[in-house]
């Protein structure tokens, strides 16, 4: 068996402060907001919090953009409020991970400030400075916020590399000194007492020498270049040496957010003697509803799915290990997704869950997942607050893109679907503030909400409280081995885990009418248990089982 370790037993949640809950009524969600909410998080069973960036932050990309690594955000609250905040985790029994963002810092931080100065500054050095190519960028890479990724400063006639927006200018990782001192900055974040981190775009850090072009793109004025800086030459002895220096003085939980990742990349980041994290996000299973360009979209092939997630579960199999996630602040909500945010909300947001919850890896449920929140469409970019979703609107406006074809891609893939405000109860602004939010609320917050779900035994909030409680209870579902079943059955996503002599048979059904799958013989005996299902009645004949829409079955024998 492999090795047991307490962050491959945990279930984490995933907090946006910004958008989780206001204590001071001023529209934005704060750290004391958490603080009262810290026993709705318990009776839930998650184990760890993992709190996105709460750091100054001039707020350009909602805190990834940070000018001071050891302060808190004034809109969020205090060190101390922090402080407390902590106490009162770890009074519960729930650990907290933090974000860390050292791909890039803000351009308002004091290394920055300094750096553009003038080429002689002390800091210069710390960022990724060129001269221009025949009076234009350095090189012809995009930003992932559009545009290039690169910005002209007057002070010293030089561009600067940002991958994201223009105000996120990139680390320069190759300068030791630069390395010491996020090193020293992660330490004094541990020694408060803090229990991992969850590392932004990690595997970017470290780019090819001499930052060269990309292979044009026929149509477009930039590329990607990410061939030049995901994974890029150094990456692993960087987190080889973060790790020597810093990690591995603690028990902690550390994920590296990675996006361009395959499953033997993953095995690298994570294998145990490798000494580098604990484990990764990779972004496959999230990509395989996007067409070509920047948020396209085409519906997802359930068998994409199945070989997608499949890969990943066998790929790192006593050699890595997983993380398990369907949403975060980046990515549209769930039930939307690949569920049925209509008639079956509740029925495929459980069914979801299952599929997630019973594979191997480190579960991740994201603020709002756990009662069946959904997408939002508001008819105005002018509603809008992320970046990334501005930039992209402007840019195809630009290029001539229909209004509504933008606004429909809006609707499915932006990022603001997982950012309006925590739908605590139907009362005005849905409990989340007094005052006005600082994003409009997802209208549908006076039927679905916290209140309303835990005053409902047959809530998403209470089978994912549930499935949590189930994983705990049961070995096999932490380090059982992973077998997809009938892969080729169209409608149903079903596999085994086996450990010990216990098997475990799980069948979701992903689509919207009833259907039929032959279980393994051994789930036919009066043996079988079930462990968790999301609608009680059995129609179970012999081996032939038969799934209502969006049904769900997790059997042990
Ligand atoms: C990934 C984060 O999850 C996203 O929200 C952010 O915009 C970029 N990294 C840049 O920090």
């Amino acid at each position: 068996m492999e090795k047991r370790y307490w962050w491959k037993e945990s279930v984490v949640y995933q907090i946006y402060p910004r958008s989780f809950m206001d204590s001071n009524g001023d529209g934005i969600g704060d750290l004391n907001g958490i603080i009262s909410k810290l026993d709705y998080l318990q009776e839930l069973g998650i184990d760890v919090v993992w709190l996105s960036p709460v750091y100054e932050s001039p707020n350009d990309d909602n805190g990834y953009d940070i000018s001071n690594y050891q302060a808190i955000m004034d809109e969020f609250g205090t060190m101390e409020d922090w402080e407390r905040l902590l106490e009162e985790m770890h009074n519960r029994g729930i650990k907290l991970i933090m974000d860390l963002v050292v791909n890039h810092s803000s351009d308002e931080h004091a290394w920055f400030v300094e750096s553009r100065k003038s080429k002689e500054n002390k800091y210069r050095d710390y960022y990724i400075w060129r001269d221009g190519k025949d009076g234009k960028e350095p090189n012809n890479w995009s930003s992932f916020f559009s545009g290039s990724a690169w910005q002209f400063d007057e002070a010293t006639e030089q561009y600067f590399l940002h991958l994201f927006s223009k105000k996120q200018p990139d680390l320069n990782w190759e300068n030791p000194q630069l390395r010491k001192e996020v090193y020293d900055m992660m330490t004094w974040w541990l020694e408060k007492g803090i229990d991992g981190f969850r590392m932004d775009v990690i595997n970017m850090i470290s780019k090819e020498k001499g930052l060269p072009d990309a292979p044009s793109v026929p149509g477009e004025q930039y590329s990607s270049g990410h061939e030049f800086f995901m994974n890029g030459p150094r990456i692993h002895e960087f987190l080889q040496e973060m790790n020597k220096e810093v990690l591995s003085k603690y028990d902690i939980l550390t994920v590296g957010e990675t996006p361009g990742v395959s499953p033997e990349d993953a095995v690298l980041y994570t294998a145990e003697d490798r000494n580098e994290v604990n484990t990764l996000f990779q972004f496959e299973h999230m990509d395989l509803d996007s067409g070509n360009g920047k948020w396209d979209v085409k519906p997802l092939q359930l068998a994409d799915l199945k070989w997608s997630l499949s890969r990943w579960q066998k790929g790192l199999e006593n050699q890595g290990w997983n993380s398990l996630y369907w949403n975060n602040h980046d990515q549209p909500r769930i039930v939307s997704r690949f569920g049925n945010d209509k008639e079956y909300r509740n029925k495929s947001a459980k069914m979801l869950g299952t599929l997630l919850h019973m594979m191997k890896g480190t579960p991740y449920i994201y603020q709002g997942e756990e009662i069946g929140m959904t997408n939002v469409k508001f008819s105005d970019i002018s509603a809008y607050k992320d970046i990334e979703t501005i930039n992209m609107y402007n840019e195809k406006l630009e290029a001539g893109v229909d209004k509504d074809v933008i606004m429909n891609s809006i609707y499915i893939k932006g990022r603001d679907n997982a950012r309006t405000p925590m739908q605590w109860d139907d009362s005005e602004h849905s409990g989340f503030t007094t005052g006005t939010p600082w994003i409009n609320i997802n209208p549908n917050y006076t039927e679905i909400n916290v209140k309303q779900a835990l005053e409902d035994k047959d809530s998403v909030f209470y089978y994912y409280k549930k499935l949590i409680h189930t994983r705990k209870s049961n070995d096999i579902i932490i380090y059982g081995s992973y077998d997809i079943w009938q892969e080729d059955h169209s409608q149903v996503f079903a596999y085994t885990r086996s450990f010990k002599e216990q098997t475990l048979f799980v069948a979701c059904n992903f689509y919207g009418d009833t259907t039929t799958i032959t279980i393994p013989d051994i789930f036919a005996n009066e043996q079988r248990q079930i462990l968790i299902t999301n609608d009680d009645e059995e129609q179970l004949n012999g081996t032939k089982l038969t799934l209502k829409p969006y049904e769900a079955k997790v059997y042990l024998v």
